[in-house]
């Protein structure tokens, strides 16, 4: 059979560059697709004088041409300043990789926007952000757009157990439709923080679960 992915996509998918996590990474990020439902984590090391990434990692729970885009995505930010590895569009990645079907345009978008939201996480984490909005209810929101309901598989928004989200002079309150015994909770909850608590004008965020 003749899979319609060139020699390099292959290439990277059977033998993935920079697989895995970073410890105590200095930026991370997990993106979801909301075309497939896929998921994307990167993982990456800056200096801070140079601003450079030192080392970047990624994992895939996607298709190959999403294993692949990460892979050349890895290879294409190391040693980049964080500014450059902003620039990097999947069409760059796509070329690198000697073109994807378009089908498939999706899968390496979800890779560039991993790489994109862990530079973001790491300059939210170390006050480098330079346009300060204030976070507001649709920020909040947004956020938990990107945090998965793991009962579905879908983010938390999409799947409607978002009951009220409240923002008040840097304190964040978020209640969900899930009862506080509820197994998946402490994960749920554990996530919810990890996205929020970046924001710059963010003090205090509370997670409630119904009962
Ligand atoms: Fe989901 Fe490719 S189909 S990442």
């Amino acid at each position: 059979m003749k899979f319609p992915y060139s020699e390099i996509v292959l290439e990277h998918f059977r033998h993935p560059r920079n697989v895995g996590q970073i410890e105590n990474a200095d930026g991370k990020a997990t993106e979801g697709s909301p075309a497939c439902g896929d998921m994307v984590s990167v993982y990456i090391n800056v200096d801070a004088t140079s601003n450079k990434i030192t080392d970047i990692k990624f994992e895939s729970y996607g298709c190959a041409s999403n294993i692949a885009t990460g892979s050349i995505i890895t290879e294409l930010a190391k040693g980049k300043t964080l500014d450059e590895a902003k620039k990097i569009t999947w069409k760059e990645a796509s070329d690198a990789l000697g073109g994807l079907p378009k089908i498939k345009a999706h899968c390496s978008v979800l890779a560039i926007e991993g790489l994109r939201a862990a530079i973001q996480n790491y300059e939210e984490r170390h006050g480098l952000i330079k346009e300060k909005k204030p976070t507001t209810v649709e920020v909040v929101n947004k956020r938990l757009k990107k945090v998965m309901n793991p009962i579905s598989g879908l983010d938390l928004v999409r799947t409607n157990i978002v009951k009220d989200i409240k923002v008040d002079d840097g304190k964040v309150h978020v209640v969900i439709d899930l009862p506080p015994e509820h197994q998946f909770a402490p994960a749920i909850k554990e996530e919810i923080m990890e996205k929020i608590k970046p924001l710059w004008d963010v003090k205090e965020i509370k997670v409630e679960f119904m009962e």
